[in-house]
């Protein structure tokens, strides 16, 4: 496994100045000559039903025989949602032995953050900023995956966020562009593998695309992006993710600017295909093609099924649209055969770099081997260990396991061994889940109290008295708050972000009985805290932590783990502010710090506040910046300086600094890079990320570090629709936050 976290962070480094090397890949899957005659030779002896049926995809988690004469007829080319080995094998003998051609299928699942080992959700995974260890748990969900016969999952999901209102904010990698495309990169190489073998599982980046700006954060709702917008901020992590290898894409529910996705030929046939190249499998979301009837944007089934063919989709999930008329729509001329023969073509590319038509079965006996491996825990611990962000912390974390004698553990999330698993996590099975109670009953036994106060988020009560009596006899009193995993995900938006229920109640009176509180909130969001800030001594956001993020959290709360986790999300003050996020115009009346309601005395009066981009009640800043975290230590940076005051388009930029540990404990920095492009022919955001890495230093220690920021990765698409450098003054910022250090200024010429 170090071997690729090593290959990542050169990955990394690389893969930022070839993406400013706009040259299209003779095949962005890695198939080549031998494959291609692979995939013509088998085409070549389809019949047109053949290829259609090729071009369907069921959800197969009932009885085999259910579709046991389609697939001798060759109607399916792909099932989901099937996990039992002995049945996925069932399934491609009927395709090998009983069907004219012997096409296997490919076998997908939704395998989002891990298989049964799950690891933090993926939200949570973008706050280690650590690509590498991301990939080695991708790694881990190909190995299990792929040890029961599963060979494509429906992740990793690429969506930018930025209203935590939305639900499937949990399923990505948060606000921004630079880190969501390090995180696919570090997704498909961990899944795929850097060399195909039959550990190899297909990535599917998803939702392509603008899926996360629905609007109000309603999922499914419509999104209004400009071009501009989807190429500067939405489409460059599916760039990076394609140009990394992904084997598949997945079309997106929403419409954009009044058209679906799923029928959106401009970003899968002109963008998609024809900017970038990509030669891998196109597959709609569950329906998303029939979807687009609702949508009101096609008249019946035959009319989508055209539509999404044109549009450049090669596989149908569960709309049946392919397979009911596609023939029909040939014999008519409506369309060509060649089209079909393309899609069928970037279908069975896949199938033959996976190496299915060589082994489509799986050995049952070897996989439950395979599952839970020691090593697989270990990482989904170690990702959990840095994927939680200390949001707050007067001194009362670490916690000395040496002289607490009684530990109060409370709260409707201490011992929730399903929903700290998350949102997508299917096959991930609670037994074998570590709770934060069963962590430190394990750790400290017989000297850990558990009354929970809440059985449950959305629990009202009145009183606590039973938590306060408990609280009286304790040294310290651990709290674990948060929302269950079914209040993020799908479908899952809410409209409200506070902690649900009494949680609130239960964190005040617990901290009225005046012990040391510290209070961990594991959700699939950035819940609205500044509320419970006050009645804590500490606060450790934890996202859902997965399997082990018992004693993951119990390493963090006891100091044998310094955390080191970044918010990859802003975290509002109130609902209210949403969308907010740092990348942000500065508009023409950029907020500055202006006065707010509770600051003006009653008797006022008509007074001019201030005319700015803000709000009266709740200012324009938000509770926690993005990139923000704390540390048992602390770091300084110091001496930031840059090679040149002016570059050229081709050069690069090095930047120079020292990071010293400046605390008592040894400790990993993220440390961040941002540039702000003053004037453009578009207005610019205050600032963007263009790099991170993570430095791990002792007490005390110091070291000089060196960063390159290669001038074309400071392109974007301006007024006349090209991606360019635009020249003039531009700023840089290097620290430890979205908010914090000075700028140094710099030009491009
Ligand atoms: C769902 C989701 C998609 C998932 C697919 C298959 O509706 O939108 O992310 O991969 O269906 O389960």
């Amino acid at each position: 496994m170090k071997h690729i976290r090593n290959l990542t962070l050169a990955t990394a480094i690389c893969s930022v100045l070839l993406s400013c090397q706009e040259k299209k890949a003779e095949s962005t899957i890695g198939a080549d000559a031998a494959v291609e005659a692979r995939v013509e030779q088998i085409l070549s002896q389809m019949t047109l039903a053949e290829k259609i049926g090729q071009m369907n995809q069921v959800s197969a988690g009932g009885d085999v025989a259910i579709y046991a004469d389609a697939l001798r007829k060759g109607q399916i080319g792909s099932i989901l949602n099937e996990v039992d080995p002995v049945k996925i094998n069932e399934y491609q003998r009927i395709c090998m032995e009983e069907s004219r051609l012997g096409i296997p299928l490919l076998v997908a699942r939704d395998v989002i953050h891990g298989y049964h080992t799950v690891f933090p959700i993926p939200l949570g995974l973008a706050a280690t900023f650590d690509p590498a260890l991301v990939e080695e748990g991708a790694r881990v969900a190909a190995l299990e995956a792929t040890a029961q016969g599963i060979r494509w999952t429906f992740s990793p999901m690429l969506d930018i966020a930025r209203d935590p209102r939305w639900g499937r904010i949990a399923e990505g990698s948060g606000e921004d562009t630079f880190l969501d495309a390090r995180m696919a990169e570090a997704m498909v190489h961990g899944y795929q593998g850097r060399e195909a073998d039959t550990t190899s599982m297909a990535a599917c980046i998803k939702h392509f695309v603008g899926y996360g700006a629905a609007e109000g954060g309603r999922d499914y709702n419509s999104t209004f992006l400009t071009e501009r917008q989807l190429r500067n901020v939405y489409l460059p992590p599916f760039e990076a993710a394609v140009k990394a290898g992904a084997m598949t894409l997945m079309t997106s529910f929403n419409d954009n600017d009044g058209v679906p996705s799923t029928g959106n030929t401009f970003v899968v046939k002109d963008v998609l295909r024809g900017e970038w190249g990509f030669d891998g499998l196109v597959v709609t979301d569950w329906n998303s093609m029939g979807e687009m009837i609702a949508h009101g944007f096609g008249v019946d089934r035959k009319d989508v099924a055209e539509k999404a063919l044109e549009a450049g989709v090669d596989m149908d999930m569960m709309t049946y649209g392919f397979l009911s008329h596609l023939e029909e729509l040939v014999r008519s001329g409506a369309v060509k055969e060649s089209a079909i023969n393309q899609a069928v073509r970037n279908i069975l590319r896949v199938k033959v770099l996976l190496g299915l038509f060589e082994h489509p079965y799986v050995d049952v006996t070897a996989g439950d081997a395979v599952q839970y491996a020691p090593e697989h825990l270990a990482a989904a611990q170690k990702s959990a260990e840095e994927s939680a962000i200390l949001l707050k912390n007067d001194g009362v974390l670490p916690l000395n396991p040496a002289s607490v004698r009684n530990i109060l553990v409370t709260g409707p999330m201490a011992d929730a061994p399903h929903d700290q698993l998350g949102t997508w996590a299917f096959d991930g099975q609670k037994n074998h889940t570590v709770t934060p109670l069963a962590a430190l009953q394990a750790r400290f036994p017989g000297k850990v109290t558990y009354v929970p106060g809440l059985t449950y988020s959305r629990e009202k009560r009145e009183r606590f008295d039973d938590v306060m009596a408990a609280a009286r006899r304790a040294d310290v009193v651990l709290v674990f708050l948060g929302e269950e995993a079914i209040l993020s995900g799908e479908a899952h938006s809410l409209a409200d972000l506070n902690l649900k229920g009494s949680q609130s109640e239960l964190l005040a009176a617990v901290k009225s009985a005046g012990k040391p509180v510290v209070a961990t909130v594991m959700a699939g969001r950035p819940l609205t805290i500044e509320r419970d800030l006050p009645n804590c001594g500490a606060l450790l956001y934890a996202f859902h932590p997965g399997t082990m993020g018992g004693p993951a959290l119990a390493n963090i709360l006891f100091g044998d783990v310094n955390p080191s986790g970044k918010t990859p999300i802003t975290f509002l003050r109130t609902v209210g502010q949403a969308p907010l996020y740092y990348s942000h115009n500065m508009t023409g009346r950029p907020y500055n710090n202006e006065t707010l309601l509770d600051e003006i005395p009653a008797e006022a009066g008509q007074t001019s506040l201030g005319n700015t981009s803000y709000y009266l009640d709740y200012g324009a800043y938000p509770l926690f910046p993005f990139g923000y975290g704390l540390s048992y230590t602390s770091f300084s940076y110091s001496g930031v300086s840059l090679d040149r005051e002016v570059y050229g388009k081709d050069d690069v930029i090095t930047v120079s600094f020292s990071l010293a540990n400046t605390g008592q404990y040894e400790g990993e920095e993220v440390v961040q890079v941002y540039v702000r492009d003053l004037v453009g022919s578009i207005t610019r955001p205050v600032k963007e990320l263009k790099h991170f890495e993570r430095v791990a230093l002792r007490p005390g220690e110091r070291r000089s570090l060196q960063v390159q920021i290669p001038v074309c990765s400071l392109a974007f698409v301006g007024l006349d629709g090209i991606k360019k450098v635009e020249p003039g003054e531009f700023q840089l910022w290097v620290a430890g936050d979205s908010a914090s250090g000075d700028p140094l200024s710099f030009k491009v010429q």
